[in-house]
């Protein structure tokens, strides 16, 4: 890694499109990943291996995805021959809490805990081995926690002490409606579930089809009230 300078480098890349904020990315680390969530933030991966072939990739798999979406998964590893992380919980986490909760406790207390041991735990792990992270969230997501997300910025919920974990979110100034262009224009494989109305995908039990008009994440968690985040992207809170 080359020297990183957080406030030039934001400076820079204010209002660039994807490609110019991966490629900054990819330029400026060497340990840095792709997050990828089996949904429509395929379009990193397709432009990223156009930058590095041997781009690092992984996903949470959290045990609750639709098997639409396990489905999807290995067809990008497939299509783009790469290999993807697969990540899993902690067993001893997911046994104890299975074993006092059950596998639905999230519709009576809320998926923060849940999402706690079967996302935000395997992703802590995970980005302790890195320097930096790429995700596929957008300002047009969310007018409550996303509007302001920058190209770059440090992600201060999951870097340690002494290690400063930086986080890209290099499809920010895109809308939904540009990252479909996009998906059509170069013929990147997509999940079905998008064909049946979901247009937001997170797990099975947590995500439903939205009707026309509703706001993209509104099938998420649509049983609560407040922010619809898990906890991968608290820096969004914090920062909101
Ligand atoms: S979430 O916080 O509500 O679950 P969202 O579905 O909007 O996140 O996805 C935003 C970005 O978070 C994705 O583009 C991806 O980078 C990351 N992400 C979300 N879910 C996963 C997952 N299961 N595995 C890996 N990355 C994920
Ligand atoms: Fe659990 Fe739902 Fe969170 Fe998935 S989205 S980890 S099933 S609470």
């Amino acid at each position: 890694m080359t020297s990183f300078d957080l406030q030039q480098t934001q400076t820079e890349l204010q209002d660039k499109n994807p490609r110019i904020i991966l490629r900054k990315a990819l330029e400026n680390f060497d340990n840095i990943a792709i997050s990828f969530s089996g949904a429509e933030d395929v379009v990193l991966i397709d432009m990223a291996i156009n930058i590095r072939k041997d781009v690092q990739v992984f996903t949470l798999d959290t045990g609750r995805l639709h098997s639409e979406t396990y489905r999807f998964i290995e067809k990008v590893r497939k299509h783009y021959q790469i290999d993807i992380d697969v990540l899993s919980p902690n067993r001893e986490l997911l046994d104890r809490f299975v074993k006092e909760k059950g596998l639905f406790s999230f519709y009576e207390d809320g998926h923060q805990e849940c999402c706690g041991i079967r996302k935000v735990e395997p992703l802590k792990h995970k980005l302790a081995q890195l320097d930096a992270w790429i995700t596929g969230q957008r300002k047009d997501q969310s007018q409550d926690t996303r509007a302001d997300l920058p190209e770059v910025q440090t992600d201060t919920a999951f870097s340690a002490p002494g290690k400063e974990l930086i986080k890209f979110n290099p499809l920010t100034n895109w809308t939904s409606a540009k990252v479909w262009d996009y998906i059509e224009a170069y013929q990147v494989p997509y999940n079905e579930l998008h064909e049946k109305g979901f247009t937001s995908i997170g797990c099975e039990p947590c995500t439903r089809p939205i009707l026309p008009n509703q706001h993209e994440r509104s099938g998420r968690w649509w049983w609560e009230a407040g922010h619809k985040e898990c906890g991968l992207h608290a820096t969004n809170l914090k920062e909101s």
